[in-house]
Order: structure tokens, then sequence, then C-alpha cells
């Protein structure tokens, strides 16, 4: 939820490391950050209210050198986004910055009250900073005082701590929050994710866990918390730095739209065998898919969208039975699943609490689980029985493109092969799909090219204040998918509807000022029944926008509407095309609003809370 920097080296370099891991990992949370360096010398402390560029203006010219540094980029919990709410918080010659939520702060904190600490903030962080410097005293080490003052700690952290008494140290610990630390011959650097380290190295220590990292400048130590030490592997990660650049366009946004038919290259490489189309999943070879009764997919926000996408491939692909779920709502009612029912859990980020609770939940009952993810050692990689990634690359604007499509073509060659292993399809039918799927790629390219006169469309329409969007069958996710984009990142309000759903209700609300975004690629039988819902539309004056693949559809058209042409693709793999121009419409429309699209108000791109 929160960006975590640390860094320990040379001392005219630690301002702009700790600003540039910041800067990387402002999607994270933006509404307020702060650094603290600490020299043999003195100890600074620099917090800003909003976006990070307040801080560097700041900071800027003052000259400042200092060995050792930590940084924070906030997305508010507790307490609201303001300059003495943001972090290092600090208590005594003790400062830290924390990614998580302290659920006892409150009984902790009257605790120290009575002790005599004083509070200046509304945030659980503080506690933390106290807590820390109760047990430090003359002779205790910073990483001894931590481990005593986190034993009664409850909730998620990840946290980095400094001391001004030992300016050559960063310790650092984690529990349900991400944490990696690395370093190169001259520096260490901790982080709660990849990006803010991978200028500077590409060997990184996931910490798991419970795991304490001693930071100094001759080591990378880490330890349990009786003070043993524990050996972790370093993972090479192979994401260019210049992945997480915008190499040209201007919002990350933009350019991850433009960057989908590399990712959907790049996820299906390797996974299918030309020579006898046959899919090939390694990181499923274990799995008995003769047991399986059921299948159950599980996710939040666009990664349910790619859920409910998930249902049709799977049933129509594999013909095994599947259900669809808000990992939010699974958890809290009583599920029937058994260890017959292959659990799916959908997640870009991987950490996100109310998926990766699910995941727990459903192991408890007994059931297989498959992690689909795109990040490496993420959580929920670490905890599913099986790990399939989608390598969309890192994905940096808030509002999720690529990871979107990656996820649906993963799912489609999980059904792919789950459709080869029981048997259910032959040589021949496997031939066929995975044919659909290399040509894929291409199709998306073609949809690309819609930027421009999507453009175009938006000029007309950014105005209006609601949308709704109807799509059938396959394309009904994409429809609450597309409506999903629009009011993420223009605060525009947009409702997505099954098509069939319209005559039950929403209509109501259709007239000349609420645009109607119906999708309706040409396939069988959903074709014929869309352009009845597009006739009911315009009986009522509403205004439409069709995303189409049948050139036909312009002889129906008033002279209000609009028509995207978008190249003809299988049904099942339709979704692919016709979510870009929805996820262009989003964009252009909120770039003409001037909102901030790469960092929405109000959200974040992981949301580690439940
Ligand atoms: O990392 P995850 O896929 O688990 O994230 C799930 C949602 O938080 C995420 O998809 C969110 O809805 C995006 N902002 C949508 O654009």
């Amino acid at each position: 939820m929160c960006g975590i920097v640390g860094y320990l080296g040379n001392p005219e370099k630690t301002i702009g490391v700790l600003l540039n891991g910041l800067k990387s990992l402002e999607y994270r949370g933006y509404d307020s950050s702060g650094i603290c360096i600490v020299s043999d010398e003195e100890r600074n402390i620099f917090k800003s209210e909003g976006k990070l560029e307040n801080l560097r203006l700041k900071i800027e010219g003052q000259n400042l050198t200092a060995p050792t540094g930590i940084g924070h980029t906030r997305w508010a919990t507790h307490g609201k986004p303001t300059e003495n709410n943001a972090h290092p918080h600090s208590s005594g010659p003790v400062s830290i910055v924390h990614n998580g939520i302290i659920e006892n702060y409150k009984e902790l904190k009257d605790a120290l009250s009575k002790k005599g600490h004083k509070f200046y903030s509304d945030t659980d962080t503080e506690v933390l900073a106290h807590l820390v410097d109760e047990y430090y005293h003359d002779g205790v080490l910073l990483e001894e005082a931590t481990v005593k003052g986190f034993a009664d700690v409850e909730g998620s952290y990840a946290v980095a701590i400094l001391s001004e008494n030992e300016p050559d140290k960063i310790v650092a610990l984690r529990k349900f929050s991400p944490l990696v630390i690395a370093e190169n011959e001259e520096e260490k650097f901790i982080a709660s994710d990849v990006p803010a380290i991978l200028p500077y190295s590409k060997n990184i220590i996931f910490l798991e866990d419970g795991d304490i990292a001693v930071i100094t400048p001759d080591a990378l130590k880490i330890i349990d918390s009786e003070g043993k030490e524990i050996k972790r592997e370093k993972k090479l990660i192979n994401w260019d730095p210049v992945m997480i650049e915008k190499a040209g366009f201007r919002h990350y946004m933009l350019k991850e739209i433009h960057e989908q038919p590399r990712a959907i290259l790049d996820t299906i490489r390797g996974r299918f065998s030309e020579a006898d189309y046959t899919m090939e999943f390694q990181e499923l070879l274990k799995l008995n898919l003769k047991k399986i009764s059921k299948v159950l997919i599980l996710g939040c926000g666009t990664s349910y969208h790619a859920s409910l996408i998930g249902k049709y491939l799977i049933e129509s692909i594999a013909g095994i039975s599947t259900e669809v779920d808000l990992s939010s709502e699974f958890r809290y009612r009583d599920n029937v699943i058994d260890k017959n029912t292959v659990v799916i859990l959908i997640s870009q980020s991987g950490e996100t609490a109310d998926t990766s609770e699910a995941l727990i939940a459903a192991k408890k009952q007994g059931a297989v689980t498959i992690g689909l993810t795109n990040v490496e050692m993420s959580k929920i990689a670490r905890e599913a029985d099986f790990t399939v990634y989608t390598k969309a690359g890192p994905e940096i604007g808030v509002a999720s493109t690529k990871a979107f499509t990656t996820q649906i073509i993963t799912i489609y060659m999980l059904a792919v092969f789950m459709s080869i292993s029981i048997k259910r399809i032959d040589k021949v039918q496997s031939k066929e799909l995975i044919k659909s799927l290399i040509s894929l790629p291409k199709l998306m390219q073609v949809a690309l090219e819609l930027d421009k006169s999507i453009l175009n469309l938006a000029k007309e329409f950014h105005t209006y204040r609601n949308f709704i969007y109807l799509g059938r069958g396959i394309n009904y996710p994409v429809a609450l998918e597309g409506s999903l984009k629009l009011k993420e990142i223009s605060y525009i309000h947009a409702e997505g509807y099954a098509a069939g759903e319209m005559k039950h209700g929403p209509i109501a609300l259709i007239d000349e000022n609420m645009p109607v975004v119906l999708i309706a690629p040409k396939h069988g039988n959903y074709f014929k029944k869309i352009m009845g819902n597009f006739q009911e539309i315009k009986a009522r004056g509403g205004r439409i926008i069709v995303i189409t693949s049948d050139e036909t559809f312009k002889n129906q058209l008033g002279g209000d509407d609009r028509i995207v042409l978008i190249p003809e693709c299988s049904e099942l793999l339709s979704p692919l095309v016709t979510v870009i121009p929805l996820q262009f419409l989003a964009y252009h429309i909120a770039n003409l609003l001037g909102t901030d699209i790469d960092q929405p108000r109000n959200l974040a791109k992981v949301v580690t809370v439940e």
C-alpha cells in the first residue's frame, strides 16, 4: 500500500537514491512522503503532504549528505494524509517507516502513554517508533530493541528503522507485507518492491515473514527473533530497468496499453509446442486434473473481471464447472469447496490482502490452490500450491491494463491444458485453440491503431457525467472492466451491465444524457441479441458507441451514434481485443479532464489492507 526504501552507502548518493526509489514506488501510495537520513553528526527528517514532487522541492538545493537513509510514500490508513502524519515517525533516537496496519495500536498506545510517551500524530506507525524506543537503552542494539518492541505487535507490517545512535545501520522486518533487500559492491538497499532497487542490483533477496534484516556497511544479515542467522537465496530478477520508465509515453497507463501485444507474446512464449500443439505447463505437472470436480476463481477489481472471463473459458474449453467470487466475499461466507476443488487466485501484484487471505482460507479447506500472478515471489506466488505467472512485466499505472489481458490469456492456456489433460479435446481441436492464440498479438496490434480515433471520440464524449457499458457472454465482464477503467481514472460515474439485464431495470436510465458503450463483436448468438439491445436503446433516445467487428452496423446508426471497428477474432479471445478501445476511451477522457491518470485519487496500486 505504501512504498518503503532504505539505502546505506555513499553519503553523496543517499538523497538521490531515496527520492528515485520513492518515485518508482509512488504507485503504491502517493498522498504524502518523507525521508530520514543519519550520519555521525546528525539526523535530518523531511516530510511533505501530497505528491513526492513536493518533498523533492523541499529538499532540493540543501546539499545534504549522510550514509544512511530511509524513505516512505504513503497511502493513508490511520490519520489524514497531512505532513504531521507522514512517515518517518520518530521517538527518541529512533525513526521508522512502515507499510501495513497495526491492529492493536490503540492498546499499545495507551500502555506507552502510561509510561510517559507523548504522541504527536494520528497514525498507528508512530506507536512502533515509541515501542522500539521503549526498549532501546544503553548497551542494547537497535535490532534487539526492535525484536522486543515488536513482540506485542499484531497486524501486518514491513518496516525500516534507523537510529541516530547507530548511524551505520538499518533494521528491517516484515510480517504479511513485502520487503526486499539487495547489495552491490559498495551499497545496500531495502524496498517494498523490486523496481526501487532494480537500477542498482538485479540480485534480490525476498524477506519472509518473521525475518529481521540487519543492514550495515559490511553485511546484509538476516536473523530470526532469537537472533539466529538465516540464509536466504538471492534471486535474479530479469526485469530491465527501462521497463519501469515511460518510454516516451505521457503516462504509464498509455505505455502499458501499447505494451499488450508484447506482454501477450511473452506470456504465451514457451507454453505450447508448435510441433504437436500441446500446452506445456511445467508448473502444473503434479496436478491431478482427473480428480477435479470444480474450479473456483477468486480475485478483486480488474482481476475479478479476468476471473469472470475465466469461467467462460474453463467451462467452454475444459468443460469443468467453474464458479467465480470476489476474494473479499468468499472469505466471509460458508463456501462449499474440498480437496477436489481447484481454487485459482488471480492477482497482478500477488499481494492483495483480500486475495491472499482467501488463498489461506481455501487451503485450510483442503482445496488445491493455483496462484496466477505477475510478480515473482509475491505472497500469493509463495503460498499457493502451484503458481502460474503472467509475463506482463512491471505494471506501474494504477489502472490495470496489460495485467488484465495477460491474465485472460493465461487462463485460456490453462483451460486448454486442462482440457488436453483430461482428454476432453483431441489434437485437432487443441491445434485450433492454440492457433487462434498465436494470432492474437497481431490482432491486438491492429486494435492499438485505434488510439487516435478514440481520442476524437473522447473529445466528443468527455463532458458526460454518466455512462453505461453493455456486453453479453464473454464480453459482459469486459463491460464491467471498461466501466471500472472509466470511473477509476476519470471519476465519471459508469455502470457495466450484462446487456440482457437492461430490460430488467437499467433501461430506465436511458436518455440523451446517458451514452451507452455497446460491446458487440460479431459472434453467433450473442450478436443477434445485442442488435436487439441496440434497438431498445435507440427507441429510448440513447446515444450509442458501438464496439464491433461488423462494418454493416454502420447502416443502423443514428447521426449521434459512433462506431469503433475492431478486427475479427475468435469469440473466446475477443475480450483481449474489445477491451483495448475501452482502455483508450477511459484514458483519453481522463486526459482531457486533466486527472492524475497514473495515480488517481484515493487509490493505490497494491491493496494490502482488507
Ligand atoms: O494486484 P491485484 O490484481 O490483486 O489487484 C486487484 C485490484 O486492486 C486491481 O485490479 C484494481 O481494481 C485496479 N486499480 C483496477 O484497475
